[in-house]
């Protein structure tokens, strides 16, 4: 790579200052052989439950095994439908299907790409009935019972948690987070009157620590955090093919166990943790700064007085985002598309019947959103090159088209 190209993502340098940390969890997992649970997956375990104010956490394999677990942990049936959003990483509805469950979706807010909830309250009000028997909503398009709500807390910003729980009450909805992309972010929680940590407000939540997480693992790695200790335990169950104690499973279950190896990186690199989302936050404003005076052209991350977040990605819109895209390219800037399908709209869920204009709002945002290099070690130089970057490739085409 050359010095010109600022990456995507850089996750070389964020090992160089503790490199021999991370080397001795390898020498403690050789010398005592503990590969697979014990005092390294306990620990971190500890560790991440506090960070994120919640009481218990589980390790798992990944994110996607995470929600999985979680959801069938928390009660979810086979043929029971779960509400999520289309603009989100398909491991969230794969998540649904592999727990035998349909997903459906609710359009996002046009301005923090997370659920809105005045869509789900529409949703419940008037695509559902409730079920004289049961009480229970269920989906006129489905058939089925809806049971449980994944908000997913997209880029790093948390959903709107209050009016989701509000709704999620009245309608005995579980309440799962998609915690994987907002490792320490918050939200103000005006019932509470108090900040409240991602992973910390739903029956249970999903953390994935893939590499270019805020919190990566250096392989596959995933946790559920949750208050509740039976769910806790059906989920450790569930990680370890169901066994109550070993080669005693009560239900069958699945491999779905976090690494040891990956649990004591992950310890270490959770200290420095508070620091890169700070880091992360210190590269949004300056790119808030720089863009200011693009606005409109560059639409900028919105972040609403009941958000704190922690920039997992830095995501601007823009009309002509191919073109851009790809001159960013040619000037060696890297950049990510998070995503261009919305879910609904996906291949994998041509079977589920929506078409195009189902969820407007998401279909708008996934043809317009871009995501630019942030990452803790980027400096502000290499900021400034990417706002030019971006200016000079709008500009050129502003001209052009007014030839
Ligand atoms: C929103 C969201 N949900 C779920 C996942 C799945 O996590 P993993 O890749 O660790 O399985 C990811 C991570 O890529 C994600 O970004």
């Amino acid at each position: 790579m050359s010095t010109r190209e600022i990456p995507f993502l850089d996750l070389v340098t964020v090992h160089r200052d503790f490199r021999e940390e991370l080397r001795s969890v390898f020498e403690t997992a050789l010398d005592t052989a503990g590969f697979i649970g014990g005092p390294l997956v306990q620990a971190f375990e500890r560790d991440f439950a506090e960070f994120c104010e919640s009481k218990v956490c589980v390790g798992m394999a990944s994110g996607t095994d995470a929600l999985r677990l979680a959801l069938i942990a928390a009660g979810v049936q086979p043929g029971d439908t779960v509400v999520t959003v289309p603009l989100t990483f398909i491991a969230t509805t794969e998540a649904v299907s592999q727990a035998g469950a349909r997903p459906d979706f609710v359009d996002i807010d046009e301005r923090t790409y997370t659920m809105d909830p005045e869509k789900l309250r529409a949703y419940l009000e008037t695509e559902c009935t409730p079920d004289p028997k049961t009480g229970r909503v269920v989906s006129k398009r489905t058939g089925r019972p809806v049971t449980a709500v994944i908000p997913v807390h997209l880029y790093g910003q948390m959903a709107e948690m209050d009016p989701i729980l509000e709704l999620a009450a009245r309608y005995d909805l579980i309440v799962i987070e998609d915690a994987c992309q907002a490792h320490g972010a918050e939200y103000l929680s005006k019932k509470e009157d108090r900040w409240r940590k991602a992973g910390s407000m739903g029956r249970a939540a999903a953390f994935s620590f893939y590499p270019g997480k805020n919190l990566g693992a250096c392989g596959e790695a995933g946790a559920v955090t949750t208050d509740d200790d039976e769910l806790a335990r059906r989920c450790q169950m569930l990680r370890d093919h169901g066994q109550s104690r070993k080669y005693f499973h009560d239900v069958e279950g699945y491999n779905g166990r976090l690494d040891a190896i990956q649990a004591g990186l992950l310890r270490v690199k959770l200290r420095h943790l508070a620091k890169w989302n700070e880091q992360r936050r210190e590269r949004a404003r300056g790119y808030d700064g720089l863009f200011a005076d693009a606005q409109g052209r560059v639409v900028l991350p919105h972040v609403p007085s009941w958000s704190r977040p922690v920039y997992h990605l830095y995501v601007v819109r823009v009309a002509d985002r191919e073109e851009l895209q790809k001159d960013l390219a040619v000037a060696g800037v890297g950049t990510g598309i998070h995503y261009p399908i919305p879910l609904h709209l996906a291949k994998a869920y041509e079977t589920l019947g929506f078409r195009p204009g189902d969820f407007p709002v998401a279909e708008h945002a996934a043809s317009q959103v871009l995501s630019l290099p942030v990452f803790p070690e980027l400096s502000a130089e290499q900021q400034h090159r990417v706002v030019t970057e971006v200016l000079r490739s709008m500009a050129a085409r502003e001209r052009g088209g007014l030839r």
